[in-house]
């Protein structure tokens, strides 16, 4: 196995991250995040027990392994917190994260302006968590925006007052908002301040030392591919790079130093908030795989949108990442069904896609060209290996491969760390 790998979703998010990771990182020595921010939910089962993650990489449940919030994740202080005392208060040690002093801070005018700019949008509303990224971001790129580092110096009161009044302005004049209590905020950041700092680093060298001495290095990515600002489904997509090129960046890492990518994917489609989804099953069989999947958001409770398999997506953010391996995910969810469809490639027009368009529009008008296979209508929650998987499964899997072009080399079949097929 490879001392640096990176764990990305291959589809929208959701994909079940949260548990390779954990099981990756039952031997890793450092665990980094790299992007995004309180957006992203990931779910992990040990002994019964589900942990909800957000902020606060996966490794933290792994007592040996080192955490870290890289430069590129959009830092929420209160989030961070909460999600540090409920592991605590769980019995996880959590005495080994570290946050990036580059890392720019979520304040509450992120938050009220990602609800205020989603109101305005009315019909065409992206359906974003409401966690301020996307207005976070913005900040980032119009070089305004207050980081970590800031947050420890001596003039981020006065910085924090200046952000506050011109918020102000724009939540007032452009949204009809009410302002932001700006006394109120400034002392409860000031009190953050004095939480987070024993936490602080310059996490690029300390990921560039565990890299050049040979420590095993796991790269988390949160949301998924189709996700990315500028090869997901735009404008349908979040504000940051959870592609594997994203973790250089986001990391402070040179590019070229993870050897391993590793995508994750469900072995059928879900999607959350708006825009098209080619293989979107809105009958009884999508109800079946919401339920038999939970497919219900940790972060926002929201119910996915369900749908088969779709391969043209999963082929071109393997190529995007340049993904090594797949891990595909949720196989038992398929146990009861007839027939199971597997999309690898669109129509339109009568003309054939292999790809995913760039234009929304002409996504929309796609139509999912389906591979039927036959299920294996088994429960399979029990499998530990290949061998024992029904032959109708192990058909579904190498369909995923051909259509993908790249090998699976993890299949699960529940959520226990115990319930993992590696090939
Ligand atoms: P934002 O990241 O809150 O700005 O939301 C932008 C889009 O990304 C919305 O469609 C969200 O539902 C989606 N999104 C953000 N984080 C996640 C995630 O962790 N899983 C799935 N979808 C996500």
């Amino acid at each position: 196995m490879a001392k640096t790998i990176a764990v990305i979703g291959s589809q929208w998010g959701d994909e079940g991250k949260g548990k390779i990771i954990d099981y990756l990182a039952t031997g890793a020595d450092m665990v980094v995040r790299a992007q995004g921010g309180a957006n992203a939910g990931h779910s992990v089962v040990i002994e019964g027990k589900r942990y909800s993650l957000h902020l606060i990489p996966s490794g933290v449940l792994n007592d040996n392994a080192v955490n870290i919030i890289g430069n590129g994740v959009v830092f929420d202080p209160p989030a961070f917190l909460a999600e540090l005392d409920s592991l605590r208060a769980d019995g996880v040690a959590a005495d080994k994260i570290y946050i990036s002093d580059r890392a720019h801070v979520v304040f509450p005018y992120h938050k009220l302006l990602d609800k205020l700019a989603e109101e305005a949008r009315g019909a065409n509303s992206i359906g974003t968590t409401l966690k301020g990224i996307g207005p976070c971001y913005m900040d980032k790129v119009e070089r305004s925006g207050i980081r970590i580092c800031d947050m420890l110096s001596a003039g981020f009161k006065e910085k924090l007052a200046g952000r506050i009044a011109a918020k102000n302005e724009i939540i007032v004049k452009l949204y009809g908002g009410e302002p932001l209590d700006a006394d109120a905020v400034i002392a409860e950041y000031e009190a953050y301040a004095g939480r987070l700092a024993p936490y602080v680093r310059d996490t690029g060298i300390m990921v560039d030392e565990a890299i050049s001495s040979g420590k095993t290095v796991l790269f988390e990515g949160a949301q998924g591919s189709m996700l990315d600002l500028d090869l997901g489904s735009y404008p349908y997509v979040t504000s940051s790079h959870p592609v594997s090129g994203g973790f250089a960046v986001g990391a402070g890492i040179g590019e070229g130093r993870i050897e391993e990518i590793i995508g994750i994917t469900k072995a059928y489609t879900t999607r959350v908030g708006e825009g098209p989804m080619v293989t979107e099953l809105l009958d009884g069989m999508g109800d079946l795989i919401r339920e038999r999947g939970h497919e219900y958001g940790v972060t926002t409770g929201r119910p996915r949108r369900c749908g088969w398999f779709d391969g043209v997506v999963c082929r071109y953010t393997a190529r995007i990442n340049g993904t090594t391996g797949l891990a595909l995910m949720l196989l038992d969810v398929l146990d009861e069904f007839d027939e199971i469809n597997l999309c690898y490639a669109y129509e339109a027009d009568g003309e054939r896609l292999d790809y995913y368009p760039a234009s929304l529009e002409k996504v929309s008008a796609c139509r999912p060209v389906y591979k039927t296979i036959r299920g294996w209508k088994r429960d399979i929650s029990a499998v530990t290996s290949w061998d024992e998987l029904p032959a109708e499964a192990q058909a579904y899997v190498s369909e995923v491969e051909k259509i993908c072009g790249v090998p699976v080399k993890f299949i699960s079949v529940g959520p226990g760390r115990e319930q993992t097929i590696v090939r």
